[in-house]
């Protein structure tokens, strides 16, 4: 059979204009600029707006990245949506923003891998494309996650933000020498009461048991969780290297899913990677779950750091949990 390469043809990336800083952050709970800093690296997250959805942000992102790949919406063969916090439970977001975008009648689905979301979704693509199937996929990570967040509780507030990302992945041309070399996908559900969104699902429906209870917040374990996302994040690089036969130094950018500067800056050292070759993005955005690796991608991309050639190792960590990691050649 004849196995075909993919190839990211565009990327785009969008963040709603409205930002919380570390110091609105100051006047609403008990913390400091200072302290975020230090411990998180994240200085303003982005929040959309009253009436603006995931899928309002996903169609200004898979606009931009459409552009850059010089493809129409109707050339899409599947949408893919990563993504914890949806429109709504059904239908999925992928539907609503194939009506939105203008597709066609084509494969729309949701990915709920939390942070891992954006490199899940790229594996599946890249899976469709290897064997013929489909040629061109969209691959969107978008998160408005302040939504679910209570913004009394320190441990949580200062962290997450709202962004959405996407990347058309398309079948490469023989000249063109693109290609994902491999990606290698976790997950344990035996730890996944470290970060947890309890209320919506079938196990606790709204209620009003749910406002008593503050059960339509997220809940996590920030100690625990940062332990394993070093660890899963810093195995799937090796797997990576080791799988490929490569060594760090044939890696030219790493880019961790962006939770913790802290986090980032273990991940390279195990990595044996200066920072230089690492894309942190956290600072402006802070966590935003499946959008934070596409989003930095996209940002490296448009402003020259990577460039077609050259080896880029994504990793991620999140919620379930799930972790993984993916190399590409750009
Ligand atoms: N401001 C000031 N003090 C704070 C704040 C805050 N915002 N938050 C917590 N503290 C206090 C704690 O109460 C604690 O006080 P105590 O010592 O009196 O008990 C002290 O700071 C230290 O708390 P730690 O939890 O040990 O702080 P740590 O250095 O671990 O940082 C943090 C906490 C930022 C949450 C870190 O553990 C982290 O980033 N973990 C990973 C979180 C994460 O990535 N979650 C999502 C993962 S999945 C996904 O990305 C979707």
């Amino acid at each position: 059979m004849t196995q075909y390469r993919s190839r990211i043809a565009g990327t785009g990336s969008f963040l709603p204009e409205k930002r919380l800083s570390n110091h609105d952050l100051e006047k609403m709970v008990e913390t400091s600029d200072a302290w975020i800093v230090e411990r998180t690296g994240i200085r303003y997250r982005h929040l959309a707006e009253d009436g603006v959805n995931t899928s309002d942000l996903a169609l200004q992102a898979a606009r931009k990245a459409l552009d850059e790949a010089k493809l129409a919406p109707t050339d899409l063969d599947m949408i893919l949506v990563a993504t914890v916090s949806p429109d709504m439970p059904m239908p999925n977001t992928a539907c609503i923003l194939q009506h939105k975008l203008g597709a066609r009648d084509c494969m729309a689905v949701d990915i709920s891998a939390a942070c891992t979301g954006f490199v899940y979704g790229l594996t599946i693509a890249d899976q469709f494309i290897r064997t013929g199937m489909y040629k061109n996929i969209l691959v969107v990570g978008a998160e408005i996650l302040h939504r679910y967040v209570n913004y009394k509780e320190r441990e949580t507030c200062i962290l997450f933000g709202d962004a959405a990302g996407a990347a058309v992945l398309t079948r490469a041309k023989d000249n063109e020498d693109s290609k994902i070399w491999s990606s290698h996908l976790h997950a344990d559900g035996t730890i996944s009461d470290l970060f947890v969104l309890q209320a919506g699902g079938s196990a606790i429906p709204f209620s009003q048991r749910v406002l008593d209870e503050n059960l339509q917040y997220v809940k996590m374990k920030g100690r625990e969780i940062f332990k394993h996302a070093v660890r899963t994040m810093s195995n799937a690089c090796d797997e990576a290297l080791a799988h490929n036969d490569l060594k760090a130094e044939d890696v030219n950018w790493i880019i961790p899913h962006q939770a913790n500067l802290r986090i980032i800056e273990a991940v390279a050292k195990h990595f044996g990677a200066p920072m230089e070759k690492v894309v942190v993005e956290i600072a402006e955005m802070g966590n935003t779950s499946a959008a934070t690796i596409i989003v930095a991608l996209d940002k490296a991309i448009r402003d020259g750091r990577i460039q077609r050639g050259h080896n880029v190792l994504l990793t991620a960590f999140g919620a379930g949990i799930t972790s993984g990691s993916l190399l590409l050649r750009y």
